[in-house]
């Protein structure tokens, strides 16, 4: 069987104190078998990286991963990546920082990563490149001689060919996803608006997921990512006795938790949510010293001057919500920017009666998931959707709103406290049947197969 090595820019190195795990590593982790390699960047910043990549072994994975140093670093990850690619494919054209050598150095990381991976891969290696930090990778790879199947997962939501235009080197981008063999979506939305961006932007022909260019046939396809379902529900089920989730329920004292847990990212629509629970407790004073919000956020991508912008208004909107509604014995909202382990996480889920997750744009947003699996089936709680996260487009049953409208989100909630059981009963049931069937393994599952049916491609070329 050929060994699947998989690239992305965080890697999770088991015990590993460099880089944090994010949502990708965990959805990917479960699924690596003794003999897998993943490779990326270390979390170091160094002022000579060494060319190669340093190996560690765990659990018969190997992890070779490369250093940066810190210039690289700023234009590929705070620069390109996160300063002007981010903010563009999550349709937020006022905060794209196009700087050509921004995008120069991201060029330049992704050479890097080619040249490192590529002296340690063996001819008949399967690579799956995630995410939208190394959209050059691939073609960079095969620059190089690998002959073999080259995949790309993006994890970010994709835009319309008149949204990606506005960036300068647009062309480049999908010429550069178009080297790939297989390019996998979260939705069939972003899948047909990247198919579109090659024919349009690059003359290319499009036949149903197949995209032609220059007498080279690749896939472009939908292949929504899940969670582990069964053990995300185990785990919450276990976390009853979590110190701080039986700290959490012993203070609410009977009153309803409304729990939202995110990024700090301005992609979570996290000022909308906070106005909304402003509008919530204005327009249902009924529900006043009954609820209690509890917003998770711990800080992300500090560098990046937009994310500090948004501390500072969340700090401002709590407080001024709080100082509005507070009581001498009751705080409506309570905001951490810290970050809670997994576990815990599922725990407070489990306990909360009302899940917020309404971001702006999203590619899927796994902590809708993780909220349907960690439910009670006897008494569960809602869930309060975006209609742009990747996750509406399959979980129909939750309660659906536009993220942009307030109103929209506490009235959403207002419905959710007073929904009778048989009613949450009836659309939990269903949103857990999806959650269980589109898990992780079937998401890597179905690239994996996909990916291994390329030579067939290159034959219909
Ligand atoms: O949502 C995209 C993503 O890359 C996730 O895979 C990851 O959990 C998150 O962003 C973390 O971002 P960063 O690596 O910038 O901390």
């Amino acid at each position: 069987m050929a060994r699947l090595v998989i690239v992305s820019n965080r890697v999770p190195i088991p015990k590993s104190r460099g880089a944090a795990a994010g949502g990708l590593a965990i959805a990917l982790r479960d699924l690596l078998t003794p003999g897998s390699m993943w490779f990326g960047w270390s979390g170091r910043l160094t002022a000579e990286p060494a060319a190669q990549p340093s190996l560690v072994e765990a659990r018969g994975v190997t992890y070779a991963t490369v250093d940066l140093t810190a210039e690289a670093h700023r234009s590929f990850y705070v620069g390109f990546a996160n300063g002007a690619l981010w903010p563009l494919l999550h349709f937020r054209l006022g905060l794209m920082r196009f700087h050509r050598e921004d995008y120069e150095g991201y060029l330049a990381v992704n050479q890097t990563f080619a040249a490192s991976l590529e002296p340690v891969l063996q001819p008949d290696d399967t690579v799956w490149v995630h995410d939208y930090h190394l959209i050059p990778f691939g073609r960079m790879l095969r620059a190089r001689g690998f002959q073999g199947p080259i995949g790309f997962f993006l994890h970010v939501p994709f835009v319309p060919p008149s949204m990606l235009e506005a960036m300068p080197v647009a062309r480049e981008l999908v010429v550069d996803l178009c080297a790939y063999d297989l390019v996998g979506f979260q939705t069939e939305e972003h899948a047909r608006d990247f198919r579109d961006c090659a024919q349009r932007m690059l003359g290319a022909t499009v036949d149903g997921e197949w995209v032609r260019l220059n007498g080279r046939r690749m896939r472009a396809f939908a292949d929504p990512i899940g969670i582990d379902a069964e053990s995300f529900a185990q785990e919450a089920g276990r976390a009853a006795s979590d110190k701080l989730v039986r700290r959490v329920a012993e203070s609410m004292v009977g009153r309803a938790l409304i729990i939202g847990v995110d990024r700090m990212d301005y992609s979570k629509g996290l000022p909308q949510r906070f106005e909304a629970f402003g509008r919530l407790l204005e327009k249902h004073p009924e529900h006043r010293r009954k609820i209690h919000y509890l917003q998770i956020c711990p800080r992300s991508r500090e560098e990046v001057d937009e994310y500090r912008k948004l501390r500072i208004d969340l700090d401002r909107l709590a407080g001024r919500i709080n100082g509005k509604f507070s009581e001498f014995d009751w705080t409506p909202l309570r905001y951490s920017a810290r970050a809670a382990p997994r576990s815990t996480l599922a725990g407070l889920y489990r306990i909360g009666r009302i899940g917020v997750v309404t971001p702006l744009r999203d590619g899927m947003n796994l902590v809708a998931k993780e909220f349907v699996a960690s439910q009670p089936d006897e008494d569960p709680g809602v869930l309060v959707l975006s209609k742009f996260a990747g996750a509406a487009h399959e979980l129909t049953e939750a309660l659906i709103v536009n993220p942009f409208d307030p109103d929209a989100i506490a009235d959403a909630v207002h419905l959710g406290l007073i929904m009778p059981v048989a009613e949450r009963r009836e659309r939990h049931a269903a949103l857990k049947a999806k959650v269980l069937r589109t898990t992780a393994q079937v998401y890597c599952r179905r690239f994996l197969d996909a990916l291994a049916q390329r030579p067939l491609v290159r034959a219909a070329a």
